[in-house]
């Protein structure tokens, strides 16, 4: 919990750049570092400030923004409607508050107020034109969302045509998109099992989900959606708690009935708080709060917005649940590329249904920023059901002999020294070799986004190199049945069952053997990307450093690592045996010279709607075309998008073709 309070003009500052860093974690990553109360308490004090000194406040203050960023890789419309946040509140008197305002600001006291679940998931806008689902939004930046449709429809639980017989022609609906809690446990089991990093909590695995570019792998993540909302600019309904049974009539899902209501004042809006606190644990989603509504449509209007929220609407969070223990001591895990990651021992101690004894510090600007040292009792709190963190310290409770935690200097696996890369807030253990980094990175091969081998996670691969069968991924493909036979409990089917998995992943795609590499900093996307213009292995091995920073997406570290990596004759050599077993499937190349774009020379100005610039870039290169800065005689084509520049007016003089973005999009 924050006890700071801005002083001055810097320390506001300070605090603004730290609230992007965590819009960052959040939206971007999906990866937040603090809990939400923790969030909204700074959001809170940051507000608190540019009240009272509004002249300073920052054009880019999170007070103004709704954080979420666009996504590469996905195409960006514009919201009918945009897409609010809501002002939230874990306070009771802010809620009386909140009621009393509503009151004096429509002239009278009895006013109905929708009350609804405030689900823990994703926002989401659903189009339906002529009944028919035609596109789905994330909220982007509440003006301008990721475009998401082919991963929303994957929900089975929402129609792709709506029912009944009258359909309003266009339909903005609104939800939020969710994984129920059993779903989400089991995907985290299996993630951990596969050595890649686990969600922190469900919502943040919906957002994951419905941000990942294969439909097919997000319909395995058998999302869920509940609708609260649609709009059009026409009223059809005039109440809140009515536009649930227009929903549910157009065959939308919705809230249980139970768990939205109808209240006339503060005393049954606090008991259906209390009762929905009471069933939340229960429940086989994760909420965090109530949404308080005013139930007259009509008055949304009037009553307007403050910033970025509706004044007609309030969220009513309850805190996350937590519990006081101590830490024993703080241990340090070893990651696949080395990072070293502290975990705090705790005193077990139950929390929300299971019982806590480790807590992830994340790394030591973490610790420091919260003062946390062994022997010290704490907070902790269960994001979401798993990965529980340390909230904060009870200093009152200090020990003086309370011990500072620093980062080792040497590797607690294997002795060598520990390096912090400039620009880095981990620590990194310098062994290549190191054991734990190994067995990571051995189960980081054999993972699903890798070479996809099942039934080899981290149990299995922990024996294997214990019993000194594996010391290198390619030793996995020359496991036998017999070799098997040594491991505990390996008996005739699961001995078949892996040996089959490792068989089958014996043709893999060739993008998928690059993340299997595990080369630091190439992820799924960089891989994608290496794997379309390498085209094999023979070429991507002799990539040139100038080479890899023409392909767009590669930067100047990722383009270095990758040298570094195929540099390494160890690499090479391991490369050469996994290659002796395994036959790459190549990219599904365009047929280029067959493409309109093939040999052509294009040139982009202005801003694009639907493609970034890297995108269009990307998609021009793959078809066969070149890009130039400049418009010249040998330019084909100019694709101009809003707001062009001078190259626009220089093509047009010229006579060179001018593409609009839907032009553009059709030759593509
Ligand atoms: S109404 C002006 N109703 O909470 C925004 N939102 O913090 C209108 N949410 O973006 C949103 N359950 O993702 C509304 N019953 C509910 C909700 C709900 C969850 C989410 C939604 C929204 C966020 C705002």
């Amino acid at each position: 919990m924050s006890d700071r309070k801005i002083k001055n003009q810097k320390d506001y500052i300070n605090l603004v750049n730290e609230l992007i860093e965590h819009d960052k974690h959040y939206y971007k990553e999906t990866k937040p570092v603090i809990s939400d109360y923790e969030y909204d308490l700074l959001l809170k004090e940051l507000q608190a400030y540019e009240k009272l000194n509004p002249t300073q406040v920052l054009p880019n203050s999170p007070s103004l923004r709704i954080g979420e960023a666009l996504t590469k890789g996905f195409k960006h419309f514009e919201h009918i409607a945009p897409m609010l946040s809501l002002a939230n509140t874990y306070s009771k008197d802010e809620l009386k508050d909140f009621i009393k305002r509503i009151f004096k600001l429509l002239e009278k006291e009895d006013v109905k107020f929708c009350t609804e679940l405030k689900m823990d998931g994703t926002a989401i806008s659903i189009r339906y034109e002529k009944g028919k689902l035609t596109r789905a939004l994330t909220r982007g930046n509440g003006k301008v969302g990721d475009d998401v449709t082919s991963n929303v429809k994957t929900i089975k639980t929402l129609p792709l045509k709506l029912h009944g017989k009258d359909i309003p022609d266009l339909l903005e609906v609104r939800g939020e998109v969710f994984i129920h809690k059993n779903i989400f446990k089991k995907l985290n089991e299996k993630r951990e099992d596969e050595g890649l990093d686990v969600f922190a909590n469900p919502r943040n695995a919906a957002a994951g989900s419905l941000k990942l570019l294969d439909p097919k792998e997000v319909a395995k993540r058998n999302l869920d959606i509940i609708c609260y909302a649609a709009s059009n600019g026409e009223d059809f309904v005039s109440s809140q708690f009515e536009m649930h049974s227009f929903l549910k009539k157009l065959g939308l899902p919705i809230s249980h009935e139970n768990h939205f209501d109808l209240c006339k004042n503060i005393d049954e809006i606090l008991k259906f708080a209390n009762k929905i606190e009471s069933v939340r644990e229960k429940l086989s989603f994760e909420i965090d709060g109530i949404v308080i509504k005013v139930d007259d449509i009509s008055a949304h209007k009037k009553l307007g917005f403050t910033g970025k929220s509706p004044r007609y609407s309030v969220a009513y969070k309850f805190a996350s649940e937590q519990a006081v223990t101590t830490i024993k001591d703080i241990t340090i895990q070893v990651g696949r590329t080395g990072i070293l990651t502290p975990v705090a021992e705790l005193e077990p101690v139950f929390l929300a249904g299971s019982t806590i004894s480790r807590a992830t510090l994340h790394n030591i600007d973490e610790i420091n920023r919260k003062d946390i040292r062994i022997s010290d009792t704490v907070v902790i709190e269960k994001g979401g059901d798993v990965i529980p963190k340390v909230v904060s310290v009870n200093f009152n409770k200090r020990k003086k002999d309370a011990k500072k935690f620093q980062m080792p200097k040497k590797c607690p696996i294997c002795s060598s020294a520990v390096i912090k890369v400039e620009g880095e807030v981990a620590s990194r253990c310098s062994n290549p070799n190191c054991s734990a980094q190994k067995l990571r990175k051995f189960i980081y091969f054999a993972s699903k986004d890798a070479m996809d081998i099942e039934h080899l996670g981290i149990k299995v691969m922990q024996a294997l190199v214990e019993k000194n069968l594996v010391s290198s991924p390619s030793d996995i493909y020359t496991l036998s049945a017999e070799m098997l036979s040594d491991l505990e409990g390996f008996k005739e089917k699961s001995i078949n069952n892996l040996l089959d998995s490792i068989e089958k992943s014996k043709k893999c795609p060739f993008s998928r053997f690059i993340m299997a590499l595990g080369i630091k900093y190439v992820g799924k996307e960089t891989a994608d990307l290496l794997a379309i213009h390498a085209k094999d292995i023979q070429n991507l091995k002799k990539l040139s450093k100038d080479e890899l920073l023409n392909i767009e997406g590669i930067g100047e570290k990722v383009a270095g690592s990758i040298i570094d990596y195929f540099q390494d004759e160890n690499n090479l050599h391991e490369i050469d045996l996994l290659l002796s077993h395994i036959s790459l499937i190549k990219p599904k190349q365009i047929r280029k010279t067959d493409h309109a774009f093939f040999n052509k020379i294009f040139v982009l100005t202005g801003s694009l709607e639907n493609y970034t610039r890297t995108e269009a870039t990307n998609f021009i290169k793959e078809r066969g075309g070149k890009t130039s800065s400049s418009v010249s005689k040998n330019t084909d084509f100019v694709l101009v998008g809003s707001e062009p520049g001078s190259k626009y007016d220089k093509a047009k003089k010229n006579g060179i073709k001018i593409l609009d973005e839907n032009e553009f999009s059709s030759m593509l």
